[in-house]
C-alpha cells in the first residue's frame, strides 16, 4: 500500500531531508585523503543528534552505522570501517535521518582529490540521470517513466544500470511502496499521485551491471570491480509537480568549482 502524505506531512519530510542535506554538506568538508570512513560516520552521527534527530539507518534491519559509505567498486551499503580514503577514490555517502517521525534519505558520490576523467564522467552522468528521472516524478506519469529516463540516458553513454537495488517510497518508514527501479518502460508501473514521496537513487556502473553482496550481508559491489556511482534525492509529488525535498546545495556550497 502506498501512503499518500498531506501537505503538512510533506513539510515534515522537507525538514528531515533538509537535515540530511546539511549532514552531507558537513561530510563535503571532511572528505579528503587519510580520513577513515568510520570517522565520517561518527561526525555525521553527532551532527544529526546535535540537530535533534536520529540517524535513520542505524539499527534499520540490523544495519550497524549511521551512514552507508561506498568506495569505488562498492555500489551501496558499504559499512563504515577503518579504510582511509585515498586520492583518486570516489565515495558515495548515503545518509538518513528520522525527525518528527519522518525519514529523510539522500546520497551523493564525492571525489577524493583528483579522480580519473572517465570516472568523473560516470559521476556527472549519474547525477544528471537523477535529475532526468525527477522530471518524470509528476502526477499522472508512472514509475516506469522515471526508470526509463534514467536507463536510456545512462545506457546511451555506455554505462550499466544495477537491477537488484531500487529507489523506494519513503515516509514514516525508510522503505515504503512503491519500488522505484532505475530501468523500465514508459507508461508502466504504479501511477504517480499527489502526496507520494519517493527516493530516486540511480546506481550506475562503469562496467557490467552485475553485483556481488559481500559476506557481511550489506556491502554491495560490482562483480567486475569497476567503479559505481550513486546519487539519491527524496522527492514529493505536490501540486502535480516534482518537489525535491532533499538538497545538494550545502554540498555544492562547500565544493564550489570542484563540484562535478
Ligand atoms: N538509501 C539507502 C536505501 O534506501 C540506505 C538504506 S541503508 C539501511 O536503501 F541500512 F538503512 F538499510
Ligand atoms: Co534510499
Amino acid at each position: 500500500m502506498i501512503y499518500l502524505k498531506t501537505d503538512e506531512e510533506i513539510e515534515l519530510m522537507r525538514e528531515s531531508n533538509l537535515l540530511v542535506g546539511m549532514t552531507l554538506g558537513e561530510m563535503a568538508k571532511w572528505v579528503a585523503p587519510g580520513i577513515t570512513t568510520l570517522k565520517l560516520d561518527k561526525i555525521a552521527e553527532e551532527f544529526i543528534r546535535d540537530h535533534g534527530a536520529e540517524p535513520g539507518f542505524l539499527g534499520y534491519a540490523g544495519y550497524p552505522n549511521s551512514l552507508c559509505i561506498s568506495v569505488n567498486e562498492v555500489i551501496v551499503h558499504g559499512i563504515p570501517n577503518s579504510y582511509a580514503l585515498r586520492e583518486g577514490d570516489i565515495v558515495s555517502i548515503d545518509c538518513g535521518v528520522v525527525k518528527n517521525g519522518f525519514n529523510g534519505d539522500s546520497a551523493y558520490t564525492f571525489c577524493v582529490g583528483e579522480v580519473a576523467p572517465e570516472v568523473k564522467q560516470l559521476l556527472k552522468t549519474t547525477k544528471e540521470s537523477l535529475y532526468l528521472g525527477i522530471e518524470h516524478a509528476v502526477e499522472g506519469k508512472r514509475i516506469g517513466d522515471i526508470g526509463h529516463a534514467i536507463q536510456t540516458y545512462c545506457e546511451a553513454r555506455g554505462y550499466s544500470v544495477v537491477r537488484e537495488l531500487c529507489g523506494h517510497g519513503v515516509g514514516k518508514n525508510l522503505h515504503e511502496e512503491p519500488n522505484v527501479p532505475n530501468y523500465g518502460r514508459p507508461g508502466t508501473g504504479p501511477l504517480l499521485k499527489n502526496g507520494m514521496c519517493i527516493a530516486i537513487e540511480p546506481m550506475i556502473n562503469l562496467g557490467a551491471r552485475n553485483i556481488v553482496i559481500e559476506r557481511d550481508g550489506w556491502t554491495t559491489r560490482t562483480r567486475d570491480r569497476k567503479p559505481s556511482a550513486h546519487f539519491e534525492h527524496t522527492v514529493a509529488i505536490k501540486g502535480g509537480k516534482a518537489d525535491i525535498l532533499s538538497s545538494f546545495e550545502y554540498i555544492e556550497q562547500v565544493l564550489g568549482d570542484k563540484s562535478i
